[in-house]
C-alpha cells in the first residue's frame, strides 16, 4: 500500500498568499531553508492504479500535475482518482471537488454531517449537480464500536473512520451543535500485510478511543498545524487558540510531542502544517527538537509504503 502526500500544509498553504509572518516572508525572499507546501490532501492505493483521494484541496490541480500516478493515459479522458473521501467539510479539504467537475460523477465518501454541510453552508454538491454530479456513500460513524469498511474499486485496503471531538466549520448550520462525524480520523489498513496508518490532519484532543487506535498503528500521520497553543494570537493573526480550531499543538504538557513519545509506531509524521509553524524552518530549534524525538515532518510528494 502506498500513500502519497499531495499537500502537507494547513489552509492557506505555504507560503500563504497574503502572509508576511517570518516563515512566509523569508520563504518568498529565498532566505529560509524550507519547502513550499500545498494544502492538505493524501492519495492512497494498494495496486498503484486506483487511488482514493483523501480530502480534495483547492490546490488539487497542481497536486495532480505533480503526481503522474493520478493522471494515467488509458483513455482520452482519464484519472487515477477512483473515489474521494473527506475527513471534514473544511474549505481546505473540500473545495478541490469543484476542480473535478469535468470528470465522471464523483464517488464521495463522507459522514452524514459533512454531507449536510456540503449541501447547505458550503453547497458544493448542488453546484456540482450542474456538472459531473456527486454520488454520496455515507461513512458509518458508530459511538460504541469501530467498523472497518472496504470501498468498491479500492482493492486491498480497509478503512475505519473514528469520530473525533471537534466542531463543524464556521459556515455549518450545526457549528454550535457538534455532531459525531463533523471531523474524523481514519485507520487505513493494508489487507495483505495487516500494516496500518492512522491519519488525522485535524486532531484537537487524544480521546481514549483515538489513543487506542494510535497505539495499534504502524504509522501515525497526524495534526502538525501549530507548534504552540497561542501561535496565531501572538502573531496577531487570530483570536483563536489552537484548541478552538480543533488542533493539538506540538509543544508543552499534553502536546503532540508528548503524545507521540508515548507511542511505539515505527513512523510518526506530522502533516497539515500551518505556515506560521516554526518547524517549517529546517534550521530552527523546533525542527531539530522534532527530529530528536524521532518525529518526521511531511512534505509534498512524500511517499509512505506499508
Ligand atoms: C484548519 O484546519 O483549521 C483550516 O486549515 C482552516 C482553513 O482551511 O481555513
Ligand atoms: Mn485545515
Ligand atoms: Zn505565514
Amino acid at each position: 500500500m502506498k500513500i502519497i502526500v499531495l499537500g502537507s500544509s494547513a489552509g492557506g498553504g505555504f507560503p500563504q498568499w497574503n502572509c508576511n509572518c517570518a516563515n512566509c516572508d523569508r520563504m518568498r525572499r529565498g532566505t529560509l531553508k524550507a519547502k513550499a507546501r500545498t494544502q492538505s490532501s493524501i492519495a492512497v492505493s494498494a495496486d498503484g492504479e486506483n487511488w482514493i483521494l483523501i480530502n480534495a484541496s483547492p490546490d488539487i490541480l497542481t497536486q495532480i500535475q505533480a503526481t503522474p500516478a493520478l493522471q494515467p493515459g488509458r483513455y482520452a479522458r482519464d484519472t487515477g482518482i477512483a473515489a474521494v473521501l473527506l475527513m471534514d467539510a473544511q474549505v481546505d479539504h473540500t473545495t478541490g471537488l469543484l476542480m473535478l467537475r469535468e470528470g465522471k460523477p464523483i464517488p464521495l465518501y463522507c459522514t452524514a454531517s459533512v454531507w449536510d454541510d456540503l449541501t447547505t453552508g458550503l453547497p458544493l454538491v448542488p453546484v456540482l449537480s450542474h456538472y459531473c454530479g456527486v454520488r454520496w456513500h455515507p461513512l458509518p460513524i458508530r459511538q460504541d464500536h469501530l467498523e472497518a469498511i472496504e470501498l468498491p474499486g479500492i482493492d486491498g485496503i480497509r478503512f475505519t473512520p473514528l469520530a473525533l471531538s471537534s466542531k463543524a466549520p464556521p459556515y455549518s448550520p450545526h457549528r454550535e451543535n457538534p455532531h459525531p462525524g463533523d471531523n474524523i480520523g481514519l485507520m487505513i489498513e493494508n489487507r495483505a500485510s495487516g500494516k496500518k496508518v492512522f491519519y488525522a490532519p485535524g486532531l484537537g484532543e487524544i480521546e481514549p478511543h483515538v489513543e487506542a487506535a494510535m497505539r495499534s498503528a504502524d504509522c501515525l500521520l497526524v495534526d502538525g498545524t501549530f507548534w504552540s497553543a497561542d501561535e496565531m494570537i501572538r502573531l496577531g493573526f487570530s483570536s483563536k487558540h489552537a484548541a478552538d480550531m480543533g488542533h493539538l499543538p506540538q509543544s508543552g504538557p499534553g502536546g503532540m510531542i508528548e503524545c507521540l513519545d508515548s507511542m511505539d509506531a515505527a513512523r510518526k509524521i506530522l502533516i497539515h502544517i500551518n505556515n506560521t509553524n516554526p518547524i517549517l524552518d529546517e534550521d530552527s530549534e523546533q525542527h531539530a527538537a522534532l527530529l530528536r524525538h524521532g518525529i518526521e515532518i511531511a512534505h509534498d510528494g512524500m511517499e509512505i509504503t506499508l
